[in-house]
């Protein structure tokens, strides 16, 4: 046996569930995320006789399988560069999050890869490094490094993401929230999405924004629920991105009237998102969103869930 795979099972499959998430959390563009229950992808790997990355789709979505091409697989050569080569992986993918929906679809793919990858691997990369390999595969999707989906997706919860380079991850602890998320079908791309954006901000918008962000983590530090709600406001992005998304401020609105603390855009969007303090509220909020969009004449999907507090999970 080569040393490279001393004390490795070589006959080991790994299988994983990796969870949706929302970026962004309204006011935290690019810094703040947290995981859900529902949906996740499933995605398995094993070693393989033949070197380099095969990757199998086993979904309808006809995701490109060259490795360089695909998130899951950029993300496993970043991850590879830094191993002795010689192991070959092959990796199959059960995407559930629709890719172009707003909660976090490649980095799905991009984190369940390098976890997955990394269990067979007798766990050699902490978390860290596991989100600096599958940031390769958000440049992929976006055209830029972000971590607001990767993050929460390997440590659960809610992260934020105090630097990218270096990083500095920081685990929030947050109370029980439950979690509705529309998705009207149409694709938004994360690269159009961001190439709209303005590149100065007022210093009165840029005030607002760093008081919210630090209300919301002060508030879920603290279970307060009103000051998560307050907190749940975004003068920067929203305003350019919601024009993206038919029925937006109706859904906001509405959700609000219903009992939702808050919400916004979830990602880039399309998909929106509502947080709630019961599951009661939640569900009425869904019946909200969806008689806007049955009225609106828009296909649409909607998800009650709550937040996922382990992140990628192993299921074998
Ligand atoms: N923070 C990123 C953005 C998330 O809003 O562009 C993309 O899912």
């Amino acid at each position: 046996m080569n040393n490279i795979y001393k004390g490795l099972d070589l006959d080991r499959i790994v299988k994983i569930h990796a969870p949706a998430t929302v970026a962004n959390m309204v006011c935290g563009f690019d810094i703040l995320g947290f995981a859900v229950n529902e949906p996740y992808d499933e995605m398995q790997i094993r070693f393989s006789d033949k070197s380099g990355i095969t990757i199998i789709n086993d979904d309808e979505y006809n995701l490109p399988t060259e490795p360089e091409k695909n998130v899951a697989g950029a993300a496993l050569i970043a991850m590879m560069d830094e191993i002795e080569t010689g192991f070959g992986f092959e990796l199959t993918i059960k995407k559930n999050i629709k890719p172009g929906s707003g909660v976090g679809s490649s980095a799905a793919s991009a984190a369940g890869a390098v976890v997955a990858a990394n269990r067979l691997l007798n766990d050699r990369f902490d978390k860290e490094n596991l989100v600096r390999f599958a940031m390769n595969g958000e440049k992929l999707a976006s055209g830029v490094k972000h971590a607001d989906n990767i993050a929460p997706c390997i440590y659960g919860g809610v992260t934020l993401i105090r630097s990218i380079f270096p990083l500095d991850i920081v685990a929030l602890n947050a109370p029980t929230l439950f979690v509705t998320i529309v998705h009207p079908q149409i694709e938004v791309k994360t690269s159009d999405a961001r190439s709209i954006l303005k590149h100065k901000v007022l210093l009165k918008d840029a005030i607002k924004q760093w008081g919210n962000i630090a209300g919301l983590v002060a508030g879920l530090l603290q279970s307060d629920y009103e000051l998560i709600g307050r907190s749940l406001e975004d003068v920067i992005i929203e305003p350019v991105r919601s024009i993206l998304i038919p029925g937006f401020d109706l859904v906001k609105q509405k959700s609000k009237e219903a009992g939702a603390l808050g919400g916004g855009i979830s990602g880039s969007g399309p998909s929106i998102f509502m947080l709630s303090k019961d599951e009661a509220t939640a569900l009425v909020v869904e019946k909200e969103m969806k008689s806007i969009y049955e009225k609106l004449g828009l296909d649409h999907h909607t998800y009650v869930t709550t937040m996922n507090h382990h992140g990628v999970q192993f299921v074998s």
